[in-house]
């Protein structure tokens, strides 16, 4: 495909986003970007966070420490910060629009990166389905006594994201809503995968 196609993903902590967006960006050639990502290299970089926001690079995406629960919570708060979602945000509209087509999950993709994307999901689940997730990730078993401080921090970050006065956490008008709370995520992404093939102009379509 040629020309720009956006797909955006918002949603909260551990909904399914990623997995929605890595099965889209893997059937359909789409770029891929985690949005997340940039808010949680901020996070982790330390100092002003506006500064830090404007000396982003793409190495400062590779570090390793940037999936841990505290690094979540780290990115929540820069990202409340009116001057970093600022920095931010040139970088992310251009990704969206570049020629290809690309997927992009976050917070408010599509209601301030891309309010033009051509297709808007909005994924949900249950904090307490959402939590277990998480601990699962963390090795669940391994750390029992943990899944009561994971929930209490994914429902904190529900808070804030969705508080802020600045790109809240909230569903896109157009937005397409997924609930995974009972959906395991391969049927979320082919719920996903047949919502995008519906739009996407064919090899048919009229140009322009
Ligand atoms: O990107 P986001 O934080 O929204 O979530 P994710 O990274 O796609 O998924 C978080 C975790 O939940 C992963 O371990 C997924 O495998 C799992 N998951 C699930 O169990 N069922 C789903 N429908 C979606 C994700
Ligand atoms: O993977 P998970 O859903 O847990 O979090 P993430 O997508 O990596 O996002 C970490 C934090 O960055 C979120 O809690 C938001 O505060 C912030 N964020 C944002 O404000 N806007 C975005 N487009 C993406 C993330």
């Amino acid at each position: 495909m040629t020309g720009p196609f956006t797909v955006a993903i918002d949603g909260p902590a551990a909904a399914g986003k990623g997995t929605i967006a890595r099965a889209l960006a893997a059937r359909f050639g789409f770029a891929h970007l985690d949005t997340g990502l940039l808010y949680r290299a901020v996070g982790a970089m330390g100092g002003d966070p506006v500064a830090a926001a404007q000396a982003l690079r793409p190495e400062d995406l590779q570090r390793p420490d940037l999936r841990t629960l505290e690094a979540g919570q780290a990115a929540s708060r820069v990202a409340a910060l009116p001057g970093v979602r600022a920095a931010l945000l040139t970088f992310q509209r251009r990704f969206a629009r570049r020629d290809g087509g690309a997927v992009l999950d976050g917070r408010d993709i599509g209601t301030v990166i891309c309010p033009e994307a051509e297709v808007k999901f909005f994924v949900t689940a249950s904090a307490e389905i959402r939590a277990w997730r998480r601990w699962l990730e963390l090795g669940g078993e391994a750390a029992p006594d943990r899944f009561e401080a994971v929930l209490e921090g994914v429902r904190e970050r529900d808070a804030r994201d969705m508080g802020r006065a600045d790109a809240p956490l909230r569903p896109a008008r157009d937005a397409i809503l997924i609930d995974t709370t009972s959906q395991d995520a391969d049927s979320a992404a082919e719920m996903a995968v047949v919502q995008v093939q519906a739009v996407l102009p064919g090899p048919g379509a009229a140009a322009g």
